[in-house]
């Protein structure tokens, strides 16, 4: 299947070091803008399923084992913002890779 890069919101949309949730194809999709990170952007989803709640993208930005991660507002749970991996449970959320260009921010759809 091909990459369909879809445009979501403009880089000055996005808050330096924290989340924004954004409404794509009716799914919330929580925007992570950390310009130290190689990747600059991450988006997983914003549905945070252990706190059972769309609060991903008020959670703390940190840097730990090697990875850039969101500690969820809720019960605290550590997702790497590359993959939506849980650190500390066996679960995992949906991760989307996203681009700069220009002053747009781009997520990719499958
Ligand atoms: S962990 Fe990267 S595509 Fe799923």
């Amino acid at each position: 299947m091909t990459m369909q890069w879809k445009l979501v919101c403009k880089q000055s949309d996005l808050v330096v070091g924290a989340g924004v949730a954004a409404m794509v194809n009716g799914e919330q999709i929580a925007l992570f803008y950390v310009p130290e990170s190689e990747k600059k952007v991450f988006a997983i989803g914003n549905w945070d399923p252990i706190g059972k709640a769309n609060v991903m993208s008020r959670g703390l930005v940190a840097h730990l084992q090697n990875e850039w991660v969101v500690a969820s507002p809720l019960y605290k749970q550590h997702f790497v913002l590359a993959s939506g991996q849980c650190i500390e449970e066996n679960i995992k959320v949906p991760h989307w890779s996203a681009k700069l260009e220009d002053d747009n921010l781009y997520i990719a759809l499958n």
